[in-house]
């Protein structure tokens, strides 16, 4: 399969950011790992802080991958511009969460993204992105 993964806003000080929260472990580290667990798919991995960069990539690779997983960040709570991203193309996308949403602020509740997803998984901390793509490999 040919997977992309998308991190949004903060997601590249993962290992550093709030680490009571996110987890010591910097996610170029856990993507290898990810990449040695699947050795005959191919994974992409893309970070971005802004809000058009995140829209251009999955416009980009949202006709041809097998599917995306999606960590929005903060934008998962904003961004009516991504939710649309989504929905415009293709392939599933799976929405991802480091933390439970739901345990935290009543800020982060709400995502624009759930409702044009095929799926939300969260919680597990990094994990969450491999039970995302075994869900995406059952879904085929
Ligand atoms: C997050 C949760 C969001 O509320 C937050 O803004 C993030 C990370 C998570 O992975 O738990 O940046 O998406």
């Amino acid at each position: 399969m040919n997977l992309l993964i998308i991190n949004g806003p903060n997601l590249n000080l993962l290992g550093k950011r709030e680490t009571s929260i996110y987890g010591t472990e910097a996610f170029e580290d856990y993507l290898n790992k990810l990449i040695a667990r699947y050795p005959t798919d191919n994974i992409t991995y893309y970070q971005s802080n802004s809000e058009g960069e995140i829209i251009d990539r999955i416009h980009a690779d949202g006709y041809t991958v097998d599917g995306i997983i999606i960590n929005a960040g903060a934008y998962t709570h904003t961004s009516l511009a991504i939710a649309d991203a989504v929905s415009a193309i293709q392939s599933p996308v799976i929405e991802v969460h480091i933390s439970n949403v739901h345990k935290r602020e009543v800020v982060r509740h709400r995502s624009f993204l759930s409702p044009v997803c095929k799926g939300v998984i969260g919680g597990f901390g990094l994990d969450s992105y491999r039970l995302a793509i075994e869900a995406l490999k059952e879904s085929m």
